[in-house]
């Protein structure tokens, strides 16, 4: 199905919104799904996590109905232990660490960072369109100085970009920029006047140095930013809000450096793409359902990613959580989706009716095939999807709204990557 790009990118947005609400208890509490354990550990571990939004000025007071993105705080404590418990050898975060550049949001979540580090978990940062503005490029490398600024191979003079060699790997962070440009402060950065993310030429020229001294010294490279660069979506400057001006030539320059993997983020939602020896992983976003991060075992011949879910309630009971919905989080998520089904059939039940037994069976539809894209088994559950009742149904009821258009790019597009792959380097 051809999809009309700008409706697919709101209701990604839409989507990422919905699927942090988590409401009232229903009469059926559907079963957590266990996802699959980690493949045993036997070179290096990193995990990757995207967009914590951390925010300590967004928390349940009683008078909301209390969503995920509420326990942003909580969440970023629960992934840095989850991430040391699997034993990682150290985190990436690809941007939008805060929910918006206030210094005291920065304050409170490198506290926390500096804690996973004295805990022996050390992490790298990259920003994404939401963490600069108040703050300026300088705060931010002061800020998150221990973070990967001050132990840098190289940092690149025009942007926040920068590289770590560690554990015979290049880490090539790459600042993809897309906030303001009043942000702009370094002194190397040049006079840009651009609303779109971007690489400048000058970033591409200290990227591609920093490739050629990898491959001297035979270190192999991974690398992350906060956008995009393979959806087709990202290379369309037709497309608001996900172009990445500058994305395709700094693509080819990981391909011709055989780089095979760059980590991302920003859409809020898992993806995989691969073109012409390049993959990128879009990773999870820790503030929705399945609060999920990403682990890469890292052996001489290839690279494993496989999703994680960070075990939320086993971090609530360790660290003396009174909340019910900490300590029974996963439930309390599962609770949520399918709550995230009824509404959204009710909803567009108004304008196109269902009868009670369609109806239900709609949501059972819907449910099933959310839950199934994040287990990570729509691609191969898709023919068996396809042939339960609630699939008329549902798609009658959701003529005219856009998660028809949506569910159906899912249901048609979507690939078992997202369970987890693995890559030789090149
Ligand atoms: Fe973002």
């Amino acid at each position: 199905m051809k999809i009309n790009k700008n409706l697919f990118l709101v209701l990604l947005v839409v989507l990422s919104l919905l699927l942090s609400a988590c409401g009232h208890a229903q009469a059926l509490s559907p079963a957590v799904p266990s996802f699959p354990p980690l493949p045993e550990k036997t070179g290096l571990r990193i995990a990757v996590a995207t967009d914590l939004h951390f925010n300590p000025d967004y928390r349940p007071d009683g008078t909301d109905e209390p969503v995920q993105a509420m326990y942003s705080l909580e969440l970023a404590d629960a992934l840095l232990w989850d991430a040391k418990r699997q034993d990682a050898d150290f985190i990436l975060l690809t941007g939008d660490l805060c929910n918006g550049g206030k210094p005291h949001r920065h304050e409170g979540l490198t506290e926390k960072l500096r804690a996973a580090e004295e805990n022996g978990l050390p992490v790298y940062v990259v920003p994404g369109n939401h963490d600069l503005a108040p703050i300026k490029q300088t705060d931010f490398a002061a800020f998150y100085a221990d973070f990967g600024y001050d132990e840098a191979y190289s940092r690149d003079p025009a942007s926040l970009s920068y590289c770590v060699v560690r554990d015979g790997l290049m880490l090539l962070m790459m600042d993809t920029a897309g906030y303001s440009t009043g942000a702009i402060d370094l002194p190397g950065a040049p006079g840009y006047d651009a609303e779109n993310p971007f690489f400048t030429e000058s970033t591409l020229r200290w990227a591609e140095e920093m490739l050629r001294k990898a491959s001297e010294q035979k270190l192999r490279v991974l690398a992350a930013g906060h956008y995009n660069l393979l959806p087709e979506i990202s290379s369309d400057p037709a497309s608001t809000g996900y172009y990445l001006e500058n994305g395709s030539r700094f693509a080819a320059l990981l391909r011709a450096y055989h780089v095979p993997l760059y980590l991302s983020g920003h859409m809020h939602m898992r993806a995989v793409y691969q073109k012409n020896g390049l993959t990128e992983l879009l990773t999870e976003y820790p503030l929705a359902y399945p609060t999920a991060y990403s682990v890469l075992d890292i052996t001489d011949d290839a690279i494993t990613y496989t999703p994680r879910r960070v075990d939320v309630e086993s971090w609530a009971a360790e660290s003396g959580q009174t909340d019910q919905r900490l300590l029974n989080f996963a439930q309390w998520q599962q609770d949520g989706l399918w709550q995230y089904s009824v509404e959204n059939v009710d909803y567009m039940a108004k304008k196109n009716p269902l009868s009670a037994r369609e109806r239900s069976q709609a949501v059972e539809f819907f449910y099933r095939v959310m839950d199934a894209f994040w287990r990570g088994e729509l691609a191969n559950e898709r023919e068996s999807l396809v042939t339960l009742p609630g699939y008329a149904s549902f798609f009658r009821c959701a003529e005219g709204y856009a998660y028809g258009w949506w569910l159906s790019e899912l249901i048609d597009t979507t690939t078992p990557l997202v369970k987890g792959f693995t890559i030789p380097w090149q």
